[in-house]
């Protein structure tokens, strides 16, 4: 194994994408056979300039999300990050790192398993029951919303859309505590994400990118100390079993 955590890297923050929890059978985005690859018409009807006529859409794409990831459950690599005492930053809207122990989770791109209001200035919110089909009624949730009238939809970021400030606020300070900044999954193509892992580094941390075919670009040079070439639910729970091994013979 290429790289392991030492002893000196304490806080250890992970950045996580949809590699992570491919494997559930949520797929990715991006490559041959990611989500956005296969049906570039649901791409479009993410941006939030498709609303509210993509609110159907919307209800299948993360509504099914939700139902797969909380029928499969979080993966070893969820776990092994949950083990490790990881602080969270995810663009994942599953919930697995949070059904795997993880509690400091920070959702950039919000979360499927959660309802909204269609209007930003409503507060109001609830959970959804993950289902199938293309109308909040399958989810739990009612399709007006309680408090305005408006329409609900998932709480997930759409393109062109503001990410939550405060988990922004959440991430920027992960970023720049820690010790080990890991992006695992992730393709590194969104922003504001892309950017934690240099602001990471000039911070002073250790750089460490795992992904099963990491990008060109990552791995030659740029924001990263080091890029594993590798299968997350190998790399990570590897990485805790030496953690754990060290703690028990100091
Ligand atoms: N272990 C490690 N890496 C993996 C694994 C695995 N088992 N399986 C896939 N990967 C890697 C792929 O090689 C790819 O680099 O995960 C990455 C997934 O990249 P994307 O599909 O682009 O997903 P992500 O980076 O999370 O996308 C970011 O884009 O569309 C938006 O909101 C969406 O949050 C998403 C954001």
């Amino acid at each position: 194994m290429s790289f392991r955590p030492g002893p000196q890297h304490r806080r250890i923050v992970v950045l996580s994408g949809a590699g992570l929890s491919a494997r559930t059978g949520l797929g990715t985005f991006r490559g041959p056979d990611g989500l956005w690859s296969l049906d570039p018409q649901l791409e479009e009807a993410m941006h939030a300039s498709a609303l509210p006529g993509s609110i159907p859409a919307l209800w299948r794409v993360w509504g099914d999300m939700a139902r797969v990831a909380a029928a499969h459950g979080p993966t070893p690599g969820h776990f092994a990050i949950a083990r490790m005492g990881a602080q969270v930053i995810t663009q994942n809207v599953d919930g697995l790192h949070q059904a795997a122990g993880s509690e400091d989770v920070a959702e950039l791109h919000g979360s499927a398993r959660r309802a909204v209001c269609l209007d930003p200035r409503c507060p109001w919110s609830a959970p959804l029951v993950p289902g199938e089909g293309d109308r909040a009624e399958d989810h739990g949730a009612p399709s007006a919303c309680p408090v305005c009238g408006a329409p609900t939809r998932p709480d997930v970021v759409l393109f062109d859309e503001q990410l939550p400030a405060a988990a922004i606020d959440r991430a920027l300070a992960l970023t720049r505590a820690a010790d080990l900044f890991v992006v695992v999954g992730s393709s590194g193509v969104v922003m504001p994400a892309a950017q934690l892992a240099p602001r990471a580094r000039a911070a002073g941390a250790t750089t460490v990118l795992v992904d099963i075919d990491p990008p060109r670009e990552a791995s030659r040079g740029g924001s990263f100390d080091h890029v594993l070439r590798g299968d997350a639910h190998e790399v990570l729970p590897d990485w805790e079993r030496a953690r754990r091994d060290v703690a028990a013979n100091p």
